[in-house]
């Protein structure tokens, strides 16, 4: 069952420069308990994306479409009824946790700060369970860590502060955000383990670059490219079929799969042109990729491709 169900959703700045279209007309479902990666070069519109479900831009922000989640339009709530369910319902691991923890406060404090908030507990309660979610997220001596600043953290343990600080309200859906960024293999793959155990109830939208971490956790891959979807697969069809042009670049240009490039540059998100957004760095490219626009099709079996290949409309 469909439990955050994205439709049509636009999310578009008005700068000086003119209009940053970052998200443009994303469908994207995620099943209760399901796993969904999100991946794509960097400023394709990751991040832009997790912060609109979560209501978390700035108020001149233009956001178009619906974002419901169980049942309900986010998009149309009230502010004070969207704080209800960011934390408790809805948690974020926000991408970078040096900028995300505040130097200043003892990492306790923060995380109770967070508990407290959502499920009114006195100062005592909240620091034990404190203590309590620093021990779920597998940090050493918990008690005594909770007394320390973010600054006596290494980078692999700050992550997993993010991650209790996520957890603390017991959320339904985590939106996690390049949890495993920077960190180096070993303790990368200690934080995607992890991951992978803390959301068993849960469901997660998972956005990286790491298709590895990927593919450890999700069940499906969405591949995006310039603002939109351009392709949909279950986990194992992405990595052993994929249909798009730029999903077979992205994987070829992994470390363990060739490190080849794909050439060019993806596109500016103010005036983007029309045609297939991907046009100019394809191989496959033909006169009409340049012209006209695909639609997202159903290739079968829940695979989903954007590409005048498969597009016969
Ligand atoms: N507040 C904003 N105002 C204007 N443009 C913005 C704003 N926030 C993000 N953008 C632009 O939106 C685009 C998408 O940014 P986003 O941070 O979502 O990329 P990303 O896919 O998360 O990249 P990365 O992998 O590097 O984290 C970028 O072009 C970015 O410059
Ligand atoms: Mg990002």
């Amino acid at each position: 069952m469909s439990l955050l169900k994205l439709t049509h959703l636009k999310v578009h700045f008005p700068t000086q420069d003119g209009i940053v279209k970052a998200v443009n007309t994303i469908d994207l479902d995620i099943e209760e308990n399901g796993k969904v990666g999100l991946i794509g070069e960097t400023g394709c519109g990751k991040t832009v994306l997790g912060l609109s479900i979560m209501r978390l831009l700035q108020p001149d922000t233009r956001i178009k479409g619906e974002n419901v989640y169980k049942g309900r339009d986010l998009l149309k709530l009230s502010e004070e009824e969207m704080r209800k369910i960011r934390g408790k319902e809805i948690a974020m691991i926000l991408q970078n946790p040096t900028t995300s923890l505040n130097p200043v406060l003892k990492v306790g404090d923060q995380i109770a700060e967070a508990i407290r908030l959502h499920q009114g507990l006195d100062k005592r309660a909240a620091k034990e369970k404190v203590v309590e979610m620093l021990a779920a997220v597998k940090i050493p001596s918990p008690e005594k860590r909770a007394n320390e600043y973010p600054h006596e953290f290494s980078g692999g343990m700050r992550e997993r502060v993010m991650i209790a600080m996520a957890l603390a309200c017991n959320p339904t859906l985590i939106i996690a955000d390049e949890p495993t960024t920077g960190l180096d293999i070993t303790i990368k793959m200690q934080i995607v383990r992890l991951m992978k155990e803390v959301t068993k109830q849960r469901s997660m939208l998972f956005i990286t670059h790491d298709l590895d971490a990927a593919a450890e956790i999700c069940d499906n891959i969405a591949v995006m490219y310039a603002g939109e979807l351009v392709e949909y697969a279950k986990t194992e069809a992405i990595f052993k079929n994929p249909r798009h042009p730029y999903t077979q670049g992205f994987l070829n240009s992994l470390p363990n799969r060739g490190l080849k490039p794909i050439r060019g540059m993806s596109p500016s998100l103010i005036g983007i042109p029309n045609g297939c957004r991907f046009y100019p760095r394809c191989d496959h490219a033909e006169a009409a990729c340049k012209i006209q626009h695909p639609e997202m099709v159903e290739l079968g079996n829940g695979h989903f491709v954007r590409c005048l290949q498969y597009d016969r409309s």
